[in-house]
């Protein structure tokens, strides 16, 4: 065990989240005990150390304890198992959601799951993923969400819990579109409703649906809801953004309340949610933005012909973004580059 005081602060944190459980004791044995000595000994000591601190472990049996108690690292690798990463990415079938899927295939231990809207897009994915020489023990899941019309969160997790993965560690909210990108006083109803369906409401359901597999991580989840530019108040352009502008700034307000609600003012993170604009991309989106606003461009003598961020920048910045990021960075509204934007 580490020491003391270490064990006592920690008992003191945790108090304040949990009700005393055995899940409490459990968890407090995971960060603080070395499971590979003298296991029952330890755990008797803590239970005599938790009731010191008026939590009653009275009926607790080190035994008890011993049968559900989480493997640790050494364990695991002792028994050949290991718990693979697990990232759930959405609208994966194509650019920068499929460029993150392949990235992270790759890698060793990592579970994908990849979510599209269409047969058509699950068989295009399995063809995509056949050429990415995967790492050892990574997987990829392919399930379907179409997020036309609001998916119930209830539906997001029955989909998920078919594939039995017990947590996720990332969920990237890539999936997003429905343009065109016109000037308010030509943007029509109907084409906002369908950009907050897909920018705004969808991330929000997914994240519900998902919400207590994240809280399974066993390090600090994360919730990267990939956004843009188009939708910061602050830094607003003339260009027009029809519905697409204001439905990515109600996802911005999303992912930052995210960060509110699971983060607590004595620095107890308990999920990182960062709201991310992928770049400019030379993607078909990124493509019809500059000739949506080729006049608006002329008006300023403003000459682009094609984005300027490459497809493979944004994806490996996304990752870099995503791996780098900790609890100071939730709640951000951050580039690819990691840089911050204004809100
Ligand atoms: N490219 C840029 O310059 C740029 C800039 C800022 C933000 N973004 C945003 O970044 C994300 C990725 O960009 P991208 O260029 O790779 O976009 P993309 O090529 O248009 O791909 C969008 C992905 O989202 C899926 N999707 C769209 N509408 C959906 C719906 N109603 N239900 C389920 N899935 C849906 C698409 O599936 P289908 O193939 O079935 O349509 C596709 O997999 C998007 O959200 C995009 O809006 C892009």
């Amino acid at each position: 065990m580490r020491s003391r005081d270490d064990l006592h602060l920690n008992v003191r944190v945790f108090k304040g989240i949990h009700a005393p459980s055995n899940g409490c004791v459990r968890h407090i044995f995971s960060l603080y005990s070395n499971w590979d000595l003298n296991l029952v000994g330890t755990i008797r000591r803590c239970i005599t150390f938790l009731n010191s601190l008026d939590h009653n472990f009275a009926h607790t049996s080190p035994q008890s304890l011993l049968y559900t108690a989480p493997a640790t690292p050494r364990q695991q690798k002792m028994s050949g198992a290991t718990e693979n990463t697990v990232y759930v990415v959405t609208g994966s079938n194509r650019n920068i959601g499929l460029g993150i899927v392949k990235t992270l295939l790759a890698r060793p231990q990592h579970t994908v799951v990849a979510t599209v809207r269409s047969e058509e897009a699950k068989t295009s994915l399995e063809d995509e993923a056949k050429s990415v020489p995967k790492g050892t023990g990574s997987k990829l899941e392919i399930i379907k969400y179409d997020f036309s019309t609001a998916v119930p969160p209830d539906q997001v997790k029955s989909t998920f819990a078919k594939l039995n993965i017990g947590h996720i560690d990332v969920l990237v909210l890539n999936a997003g579109g429905a343009l065109p990108l016109v000037q308010p006083s030509k943007t029509k109803a109907e084409d906002m409703r369908a950009a907050f369906e897909v920018n705004s409401i969808a991330p929000l359901l997914v994240f519900q649906g998902l919400k207590s597999y994240l809280l399974q991580s066993k390090s600090t989840p994360k919730v990267i809801s990939v956004t843009s530019a188009v939708g910061s108040i602050g830094g607003m352009d003339p260009f027009g953004g029809g519905g697409y502008g204001p439905s990515r700034a109600a996802q911005n307000w999303v992912a930052r309340s995210i960060h509110l609600e699971f983060n607590g003012t004595k620095g107890d993170t308990r999920l990182i949610c960062i709201a991310l604009h992928p770049g400019w991309v030379q993607t078909e989106t990124g493509q019809f933005a500059v000739d949506q606003w080729q006049s608006a461009f002329k008006a300023i003598d403003y000459k682009i012909e094609m984005p300027p961020t490459k497809l493979e920048d944004s994806v490996s910045g996304i990752i870099k973004v995503i791996d780098d990021a900790t609890a100071e960075h939730s709640g951000k509204f951050l580039t690819f580059e990691g840089k911050t934007l204004p809100w």
